[in-house]
């Protein structure tokens, strides 16, 4: 198999509490989200190995959350921003050299398998994969004293999502350019194709592919979960 995944794992998740620990290991349907994640990338055919990333202060919540010594796993610990962790993340699959790398951060358990097969199917030797969906709400640009500065058009803007698929060789490269160039502000994986030069193609996203990032997005993940099961 020759598709390796990323899956980036490292953050602290502040925005959704930090009280009761990073969101990546909080419990959805009974199981760590980084659990439900995992699993959808390790059951999909085309996917070999798995890197996750994690930040070196949670080995024991990672232990708890998937265990340990699982097969075809890699675990390396991230950066101080997403950018480091997904380098450090493509670093440990250097030596294997796999064809294309699926990134994916690990709060969007929703994921599915038809999602990761329309990412793996448009990359290309010089071409990444963006699942994407277009913008619904009108955008505002905040002016002075919170009012209103700009209504930005909508017409060809799309929310990003991951897995972000790439081929490999360029992507590692692209990611070890703009480290050495100092560059540490790229919020996600085709920025830094954009970057390079790297042509992105845009998939179907799917509205489920939510990333959970305040702890109210959890709390209705978990009940979503509950619902299916009932
Ligand atoms: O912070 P943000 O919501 O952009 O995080 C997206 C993903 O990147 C999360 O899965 C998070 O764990 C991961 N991340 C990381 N290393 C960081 C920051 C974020 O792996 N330093």
């Amino acid at each position: 198999r020759r598709v390796a995944a990323v899956i980036v794992a490292a953050g602290r998740g502040e925005r959704a509490g930090q009280a009761e620990g990073p969101k990546q290991y909080r419990r959805i349907g009974g199981r760590a989200i980084l659990a439900h994640t995992l699993e959808t990338f390790l059951a999909h055919p085309q996917v070999g190995q798995v890197v996750v990333v994690i930040h070196g202060d949670d080995q024991e919540l990672l232990r708890k959350a998937i265990g340990d010594n699982l097969e075809r796993v890699a675990i390396v610990t991230g950066g101080p921003t997403r950018q480091d962790s997904v380098r450090l993340g493509l670093l440990e699959l250097a030596a294997q050299a796999p064809d294309r790398v699926l990134i994916h951060d690990a709060v969007r358990p929703f994921c599915d398998a038809d999602l990761i097969d329309r990412v793996i199917d448009v990359i290309g030797a010089n071409q990444g994969a963006l699942p994407a969906l277009p913008v619904a709400d009108t955008l505002k640009r905040e002016g002075r004293d919170g009012t209103i500065g700009e209504t930005v058009p909508r017409a060809g803007l799309h929310a990003a999502q991951t897995p972000q698929g790439f081929p490999f060789r360029p992507i590692l490269e692209a990611h070890e350019r703009a480290h050495q160039a100092g560059r540490s502000d790229f919020t996600d994986d085709a920025a830094i194709a954009e970057w390079a030069r790297i042509p992105v193609k845009i998939v179907a996203g799917s509205p489920d592919n939510v990333k959970l990032t305040w702890a109210r997005d959890i709390a209705m993940a978990d009940q979503r979960i509950h619902g299916e099961r009932s």
